[in-house]
Parts: structure tokens; sequence; C-alpha cells
């Protein structure tokens, strides 16, 4: 057996813990080394942005699995890296189409502020991005998770890379009993990670913990702790505090905005309207709207003030609600069948809502029911 054998063998057995003198913080982080490289070379995921992790396309699967889910995010990264495969495309990209391949992902500053960034790199760096973790951590839209697991699994630098998922495995790990939502204690699991971290096979090291976090150590239930790599240091694991950690200051209850969706449909198409190129949901399309929940005869008066003659009839569709992350919509819907067209109005056919325009998942209820009535 080579010296490189023994050592792997070595540093893939379990850490033998003696109750009566605990491992240091530092001790335990550096314990999860060798259990979790070897679990992760077993059971890693083939992912599409696993399979040729270049920069571009790292920097991409990290901007879209922020908040999103790894299978909904699978087809808008193929379809994303299929029209857009390189920087300078992303930099050159119209709004709307960028938008529009972004469509339902939600958190559309997400692709705004890709695109600034990718504007920044074709000006300033050649269109690539840099390998300096200081110099990624300055693009817009780049924090210190995404320029970490940038710097270590495009680059293979020994960057920490902790996001909600990793923050929740250390937690426990460590049995860290404060808010993990404060800034304070991220800061300090990435200072103690970065010190413990392997200085080569840290790619696989950074998404091992990722790894951890989304298959083992899972959010919102029971952790799989009899298939935890990290079972022999996790402090919560050994004391049974999986449901007390993490802890997590409680979140500020949403908003609710009643809305009434209006759907004038004419000659085989339906009225959109551009949204402000500010606020939520920014220059994206939406079916036109009223504030507040109104009922049929309050709509078929208002709307017979301000189109005389133009409606011919008011049919009441079906309700639908939206989760954004700080307010909901609660929308009552109508279809409004229009006899003639007023001015200037933007009308789009099914195949236009599908293929041009973007339109947020918030109104998916209302596409779907646009299309039968189309
Ligand atoms: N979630 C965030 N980053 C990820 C990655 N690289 N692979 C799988 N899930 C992730």
């Amino acid at each position: 057996m080579t010296g490189q054998n023994m050592k792997d063998l070595y540093q893939s057995l379990p850490v033998w813990e003696d109750d009566r003198q605990p491992l240091s913080g530092r001790k335990r982080l550096a314990a999860m080394e060798g259990p979790l490289l070897g679990w992760y070379e077993r059971r890693a995921r083939i992912l599409p942005w696993r399979e040729e992790p270049t920069p571009y396309r790292v920097w991409v699967s990290e901007i879209m699995l922020q908040q999103t889910r790894v299978e909904a995010v699978k087809p808008y990264f193929r379809r994303f890296m299929e029209e857009l495969p390189d920087i300078e495309s992303l930099a050159a990209a119209p709004e709307e189409r960028l938008l529009k391949l972004w469509e339902g992902l939600g958190y559309y500053n997400r692709v705004r502020n890709l695109q600034k960034a990718a504007r920044i790199l074709v000006e300033d760096f050649g269109g690539n991005l840099p390998e300096e973790y200081g110099q990624l951590l300055k693009l817009p839209g780049i924090g210190s998770y995404t320029a970490g697991a940038i710097a270590s699994i495009a680059y293979g630098k020994p960057f920490p890379a902790v996001d909600g998922n990793v923050l929740r495995v250390l937690s426990r790990v460590l049995a860290i009993e404060e808010d993990i939502g404060s800034p304070s204690v991220k800061r300090r699991l990435e200072a103690e990670l970065k010190e413990v971290m392997p200085q080569t096979g840290c790619s696989a090291y950074n998404q091992a913990l990722i790894e951890v976090g989304a298959l083992v150590c899972v959010p919102g239930g029971q952790p799989k702790c009899g298939e935890c790599p990290l079972g022999s240091v996790c402090l919560a694991g050994k004391q049974g505090l999986w449901d007390r950690i993490p802890c997590k200051a409680p979140k500020k209850p949403r908003r609710i905005k009643q809305r009434t969706i209006l759907l004038f449909v004419a000659d085989g198409r339906v009225a959109i309207r551009k949204r402000p190129d500010t606020g939520l949901l920014a220059s994206m399309y939406e079916f036109p709207g009223l504030e507040g929940n109104f009922g049929p005869e309050a709509l078929s008066e208002l709307l017979e003030q301000k189109w005389p003659g133009h409606i011919a009839e008011i049919r009441p569709a079906c309700s639908a609600v939206h989760i954004f992350s700080h307010v909901e919509w609660h929308m009552t819907g109508y279809v409004i069948r229009l006899d003639t067209v007023p001015d200037g109005w933007l009308f789009a056919s099914p195949r236009e809502l599908s293929e041009k325009y973007p339109l947020p998942g918030a109104f998916n209820k209302y596409i779907n029911l646009i299309n039968g009535e189309l």
C-alpha cells in the first residue's frame, strides 16, 4: 500500500471520540474531511453543471440554484446554456429574451445581475470570470457563497462555499444554538471552514457539504442521521438535537395583497402589459389587474365606465394564490370578452405568451385557463 493510499484509508475512517474529551470545534470540523470526501465519491448525483464545471457553467448554475430546487433548475440550466453558451452571449442578450429564459424561476434580479456582471467581464476581464476570490466578490450578484463556489469548483481554490444547506449541516455538526440567519454566525463558520478545508480537492469538499445538506441533513423534517457520513462527529446527531438545531429567528409575516386579474380577450388573443422597470417583477409582462378584490357587479360598473361600449361579457374565472418572499398575491380572475379593442393595447396569442413575452409564474393558472379559452 502506498503512503497516499494509507492516508486516504486513514482519513476515510470515522473519528472515534472519547466523550470525556470532546473534540474542539476546529478539530471537529477538520475531522469531517475524510468521511465527507469518501461519501461524495460514492454518492454524488450526476448533475448537468457537474459534468463540465467551467467557470461560466458553475456561475450560472449556482445563481439558478439559489432559492430553487435542483430538479426545477435542470431544464432551465440546459436551455440557458444552449441559447447563451458563454459570457459574451449573455452580455449581449436582449433583456426580454433573458427574462423569458428565467421565466418561472423567480427572483428575477438574479438574472439581471448575471447580465450586469457579464457586461463588466466583457469590458474589463476579456470575457472571462476572474480566478481571484476578491475580484469575484466585487461583481454584481456575487456574494461570499457564489464567489467561494466558483473559486473552488471551477478553479480548485480553497475557499468555503457556505449557503443555507451548508449552514444547516455545520450548525448541527457543531451544535450551534445561535440564529443561523445572523451574518456574524455565517462569517465565523466561513472563517473556520477556510482554516480546515483541504488545499486540493476543495471542489469535491464544498460540493460534498452541499450534497449532505440536500440529501441527508435535509431541511424541514427529520434528517437521515443513519446515512450521514458526518455521524461520528456531529454533536446535534449524537445529542438528538436535530429538531432544535439549526435555530432561526422567526420571519416577519408576509403582506397579503388582494388583486383582481383581468383577462381581456378578443380575436383569439389576450391583453397583456409590461410592468414598470423597477420593483417587484420589474420589466416582466402581466395581465392587467386592479388592486383589491372586485365582485362581478363592481367590476362591471367600473369597466363600463372606463371603456363604454367595448365590453361584451364578463365572466368570473378561477382564484389563485402566489407566494413571493415578502408578499402574497391573493388573486381573483375574470375573463372579459371585448367587442372592440381600445386603442394602444397590447395583445398576445397563446404562442406569443409561451415563446415571446416573459410572464411570471404567478400567472400560470391564468395562462392555462386562457390557453383553453382562446
Ligand atoms: N445547490 C447549490 N449549489 C449546488 C451544487 N453545486 N450542486 C447541487 N446542489 C446545489
